[in-house]
């Protein structure tokens, strides 16, 4: 089995612990994807090294210079999108169309980062002082630590690497350890895109060793991570020791409402779209569904039916549904959350047993599944699952619904079902989330709108967008006066009149 290498400094090296890890299919635990690079934390150190060095000469680069790497890659991975695709089903599980779907999500990044590379906008105002111009603009902040998650192996890894780049910053990243094949191919990409050596550097492993170093490192500078609350917050911790600066982008307990007067076939397809796509394994995954009562009954049988015909099975087979898991683990919390469900007190109408018919028996499988009689403080109600479990909740009225939907620790994604257009104005103003559908479900955001959460989602930064300079530059404010003397801001007011 091929053995993939780290990414220092413009060259593939082998970690210098001469440990390596072994990656499976979860759809076939018998299948070995790759061997990829046990690091420590001297790799860490060799490759922030490599990347402090590159910075001095990338922030020198033109903007617009730079982004014509980042449109080159945006080509690369267009051509290769097949081949990538198939290589994030093999590690990670999810159907072939959604990794096509998180590779696309790479190239169009890629050309809106690009895009930036001819605005970075600041801003120019008057002075209150005359022969005096001021106006603000970006910097690159230095070196970035990058931390990804394994849901969107290659979507997720550009939404940091390639705006931090189009910005003058230069990257150590570490995927998460259950997929670093899918960023191997993003760091390939960019190595045949002709990114100068350092500039971009990876760095696998586990989060305690590499993790933990890249946040440590007193010479990176911004850490970009997505992951869970726990994790996050503490690394939201260590980065307020040193004073770094983190955007922590975390987890969900999505909602969808569907009101009496919805489209209910529409909102049938969002709900199986949102909540068993992916395997349920997104932030924005629809995690919660409450129900208009004097419709409930009708939905829920309608959803019973649908759900029983969806297939299982590898992701590879164009005709499959819903992949496995991405991991044994991952099943075993999606049991425990199963099991806590029944013993709360609410009703399993549909699945709730891991899938185990034929060929699925060598992978992760898990039933979709479904809660009904759900109440607000259950913890299937409360606490993020990761996986196929829908906790069904009902609503009286409007204001009952979004109450519903607010009372949790989250805050990212969030959609209402209704034909009426005031309902859904209210619902936009009263809902508390990041992101909120309408007659949509709570998964697909596109990348030109701003993508994160407010509550325990995270802590204020927007990852997509024009947001997500915020995040990799520095506001530099300059003044330039013209006047040929000295003149006192706030001071000489009355003197100039
Ligand atoms: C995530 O679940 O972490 O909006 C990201 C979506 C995708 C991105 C999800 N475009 O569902």
């Amino acid at each position: 089995m091929h053995e993939m290498l780290n990414y220092i400094d413009g060259k593939w090296v082998h970690s210098r612990t001469g440990k390596t890890n072994e990656n499976r299919n979860p759809a076939d635990d018998s299948e070995v994807v790759g061997t990829f690079q046990a690091s420590s934390e001297e790799d860490v150190d060799a490759a922030v090294d490599a990347a402090r060095r590159a910075y001095r000469s990338w922030r020198l680069v033109p903007a617009p210079r730079r982004a014509e790497y980042l449109y080159a890659l945006g080509a690369i991975l267009k051509e290769r999108k097949e081949q990538y695709a198939k290589d994030m089903t093999r590690e990670m599980g999810k159907v072939i169309a959604e990794t096509r779907g998180d590779v696309q999500e790479g190239i169009d990044t890629a050309y809106l980062a690009g895009g930036e590379g001819r605005r970075l906008f600041g801003d120019a105002v008057p002075c209150e002082l005359p022969n005096k111009a001021g106006w603000s603009e970006r910097h690159p902040i230095g070196v970035a630590g990058l931390i990804t998650p394994w849901n969107f192996p290659m979507a997720i890894p550009t939404w940091k690497l390639f705006p931090a780049l189009v910005c003058g910053n230069t990257a150590v990243i570490k995927p998460a350890s259950d997929t670093p094949l899918s960023v191997v191919n993003l760091v390939k990409a960019c190595e045949d895109a002709g990114i100068p050596p350092g500039v971009v550097n990876l760095v696998t492993g586990d989060g305690r060793s590499v993790g933990n170093r890249i946040v440590g490192h007193p010479d990176v500078r911004v850490i970009s991570f997505t992951g869970s609350s726990q994790v996050g917050r503490r690394l939201g911790e260590a980065c307020g020791k040193s004073l770094k600066r983190v955007s922590l982008e975390l987890g969900g307990k999505n909602a969808q409402i569907v009101m009496e007067d919805a489209d209910l076939d529409l909102a049938l397809e969002g709900v199986l779209w949102g909540a068993f796509g992916t395997c349920g394994q997104r932030c924005t995954a629809t995690s919660r569904l409450i129900l208009h009562k004097p419709i409930k009954g009708r939905f829920l049988e309608m959803l019973v039916e649908r759900v029983k015909t969806l297939k299982l099975g590898n992701g590879l087979d164009e005709s499959v549904d819903v992949g496995p898991l991405v991991s044994k683990a991952q099943r075993e919390t999606v049991h425990e959350y199963v099991e806590i469900g029944k013993k709360d007190g609410a009703r399993l109408v549909y699945g709730g047993e891991p899938y185990t018919r034929g060929e699925c028996e060598k992978g992760w499988f898990y039933m979709p599944t479904i809660f009904d009689g759900v109440t607000r403080s259950m913890r299937i109600a409360r606490e993020e699952i990761f996986g196929p479990v829908l906790s069904v909740l009902e609503a009286d009225n409007l204001e009952d619904a979004v109450e519903t939907l607010n009372d949790t620790d989250y805050g990212l994604s969030s959609s209402i079902y209704t034909r009426d257009v005031n309902k859904a104005f209210r619902a936009i103003r009263d809902i508390e989330a990041g992101i909120t559908y309408v007659n949509g479900p709570t998964i697909g955001a596109e990348v030109q709108l701003p993508f994160g959460g407010v509550k325990d989602t995270g802590n204020g930064h927007r990852e997509a967008s024009h947001t997500v300079l915020d995040i990799f530059t520095e506001w530099k404010s300059v003044y330039v006066d013209y006047s040929g003397k000295l003149q006192r801001a706030q001071i000489d007011t009355e003197s100039q009149e």
